[in-house]
């Protein structure tokens, strides 16, 4: 209904906001809200927008008295307590579709950076060094790509993979109903540990939930290939990081790169520091398209849900 009111809570792109202001709502732009504050002033809004910063706990959902809806701009869910939200009656969106394009685009620039040690390289050239023998790296044609989690970002990935003459073997809990999908990208689907034993590159594409919680731990890391690299840019609990951390000191793993941890910011760097990891600060999905498609999406289902 115009008039309603709507709280955005994190930083969006502006081309949403207009959306909603165009649409007639009250738009409020608070990016820099506080817990304590939120659940202060959610009684007064109709609908909430959040990025990942935000935490939309049940404490917050118990305070929205009005509230009809809460909008994610972006995929992962986890920062929303779903259960509450059901409980309470209020919908929650999200814009799934938005940055499956910059999730895989970033994958292939992690699988370069670790396949031709770029980083590395990059960094030595900073120094002051020219160590052009050390750098000798692999090329990615003709190797093995592993996709956990056939989703949007998997499909995109694994059509560029292949592009690039790579193998693409994926994996996921729901791969029955994904066949079509899969054999359109050229992968081929095969149990985990299959795919674990036989990818020179893992990357894992799934939602933290309590079933996915250390899907990649100890047990997973020994079945992957010996010098093998494991890419995440999902969701940091997926991975046990102690156990990866473990796999890259000891050289089962010739290397990982990360944007995503279990804390963020992560609290020290005894995995971050490592030579043979690649990390970022969970910039998945920070591109201007992928933040104006977020933005833009969620704007328009929450027109749909307020009317
Ligand atoms: C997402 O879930 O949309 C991405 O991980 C990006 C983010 O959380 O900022």
């Amino acid at each position: 209904m115009a008039g309603s009111r709507i709280l955005v809570c994190d930083p969006i792109h502006d081309d949403g906001v207009k959306l909603l202001t165009e649409a007639g709502y009250i738009v409020d732009l608070r990016t820099s809200i506080t817990a304590p504050e939120l659940v202060e002033a959610v009684g007064d809004f109709d609908a909430l927008v959040v990025r990942s910063q935000t935490k939309v706990t049940e404490r917050v959902l118990e305070a929205g008295t009005k509230l009809k809806a809460v909008a994610r701009a972006g995929v992962g869910l986890d920062n929303i307590d779903l259960n509450a939200a059901k409980r309470l009656g209020i919908i929650v969106v999200n814009s799934p579709e938005a940055p499956s394009n910059a999730v895989a685009e970033l994958v292939l620039a992690l699988m370069l950076s670790l396949a031709r040690r770029i980083p590395e390289a990059d960094h030595s050239m900073k120094k002051g060094e020219w160590i052009k023998k050390v750098l000798t790296g692999i090329e990615l044609k003709g190797r093995t790509l592993g996709i956990i989690g056939f989703g949007r970002i998997g499909y995109q990935l694994a059509k560029k993979a292949g592009a690039l003459g790579m193998r693409v073997l994926t994996y996921d809990v729901v791969i029955e109903k994904l066949m079509e999908f899969v054999e359109e990208a050229g992968a081929v689907a095969v149990d985990l540990d299959e795919l674990l034993g036989s990818s020179d590159f893992v990357t894992v594409h799934v939602p933290l939930l309590p079933q996915t919680k250390h899907m990649i731990g100890a047990k997973e890391l020994s079945v992957m290939k010996d010098g093998a690299y494991l890419i995440n840019v999902a969701r940091g609990g997926v991975v046990d990081e102690e156990a990866l951390r473990k796999a890259l000191v000891s050289g089962k793993l010739a290397g990982a790169a990360l944007d995503v941890y279990e804390e963020e910011p992560p609290w020290d760097n005894s995995l971050t520091g490592l030579q043979n990891v690649v990390s970022l600060p969970h910039i998945g999905a920070a591109t201007v398209e992928a933040q104006r498609a977020n933005s833009t999406i969620v704007a328009e289902k929450l027109i749909k849900i307020l009317g």
